[in-house]
């Protein structure tokens, strides 16, 4: 019997929140890795990673190091400026770069990719060698938004978010945590917000990323563009973007006008076949997606499916789903699956 190809896999990021992830769903999935290279800045040299039960240095990122280590698939998980400086040198030696920042999503010879979405944009690339991952509000509400545009036909979503810390990677994690800890101690007046705009715990904050000429956040934009790039649509979206004193799963509450009358039942039964999506809708027993029980998951989670009580054309619904898994782990890893899958 032929024996499944297996792949030198890097991971850009190793020591981050998103990288220690990949590492995980990768080892889970059973993805075919030869080896593992993980790097990171040259703060981490030194520093070992755990992965299949064999430990690996942390490696300093360098334009040399993908075609030294002969890396095929590279995850870029380090930040925008860290994709903006390497993903083109990993892509020349040869590898397949899935990057997680926003650097290169919008670029039109780069696909944007959702594999329960539009796995067949996978194809392109070639063009670049890079594929983009989008963000992690985006990723979640297209896993909901897609079937039923298929079913129904999308006209508007209006979609507000409420952010966990992951979103900002492990530092904003450990600074909501460090606030928290302040609050116990009596000593939260005297803690400065350094990763978010202003304090996180107890608070709730609207603003994400930096905001644009138009009064939106490069976030909520980021929402707009990219689902409809994932989506090859251009249905009206408009979306709020709010930071919540949650560690690491997304909620969002999400308004749909389509095309035609949709019952809350005929909507149920379209997002219970769905792909990745999990329908958790009994209000009567308390029974709703919620952060708690979400996180550490890999499938977005739907419930408070309800009409709007003034126009048959519309559908209100909450959807919740890890952000370090479904909207960038995990995700990017059902992309490397896809791609794999093509390549043999
Ligand atoms: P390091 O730990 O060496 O700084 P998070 O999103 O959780 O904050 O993680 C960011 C990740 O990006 C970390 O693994 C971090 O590595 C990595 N990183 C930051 N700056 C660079 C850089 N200049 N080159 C390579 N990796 C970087």
């Amino acid at each position: 019997m032929k024996k499944a190809r297996e792949y030198v896999v890097a991971v850009v990021g190793a020591s981050g929140a998103v990288g220690e992830e990949i590492f995980r769903v990768l080892e889970e999935c059973k993805f075919p890795v030869k080896k593992i290279v993980p790097l990171a800045s040259e703060r981490s040299v030194g520093k070992e990673i755990e992965f299949a039960r064999k430990k690996y240095n942390i490696l300093e990122t360098t334009h040399e190091i993908f075609a030294k280590e002969g890396v095929e698939i590279a995850f870029f998980s380090a930040g925008g400026a860290v994709s903006a400086a390497y993903a083109e040198s990993a892509a020349k030696a040869g590898a397949v770069v899935i990057d997680n920042t926003s650097h290169f999503r919008m670029e039109k010879d780069i696909p944007l990719v959702v594999p329960e979405v539009n796995p067949q944009d996978i194809a392109q690339w070639r063009k670049k060698g890079i594929i983009s991952n989008p963000n992690c509000s985006t990723i979640q509400m297209v896993h909901i938004l897609a079937p039923l545009h298929k079913a129904f036909g999308i006209k508007r979503v209006d979609v507000s978010t409420y952010q966990a810390a992951s979103g900002a990677g492990k530092r904003g994690m450990e600074e909501l945590v460090m606030q928290m800890q302040a609050f116990f101690a009596f000593k939260l007046d005297e803690v400065e917000a350094q990763v978010f705009p202003h304090r996180l715990a107890l608070n709730v904050i609207p603003h994400i990323d930096v905001f644009m000429p138009n009064d939106y956040t490069k976030e909520e934009m980021k929402m707009i563009n990219e689902t409809h790039k994932i989506m090859h649509t251009n249905f009206a979206v408009s979306a709020t973007c709010v930071r919540v004193p949650i560690l690491r799963s997304h909620s969002e509450s999400i308004s749909i006008q389509f095309e035609q009358e949709v019952s809350v039942e005929r909507a149920r039964a379209v997002l219970a076949d769905a792909p990745s999506v999990v329908l958790y809708d009994d209000p009567a027993r308390h029974r709703y997606p919620m952060p708690s029980f979400v996180s550490e998951t890999d499938q977005t989670y739907v419930g408070r499916i309800r009409a709007d009580n003034f126009d048959k054309h519309i559908l209100h619904l909450w959807c919740v789903a890890d952000q370090i898994r479904v909207g960038a782990a995990t995700n990017a890893v059902r992309i490397a699956i896809k791609w794999a899958q093509m390549q043999d």
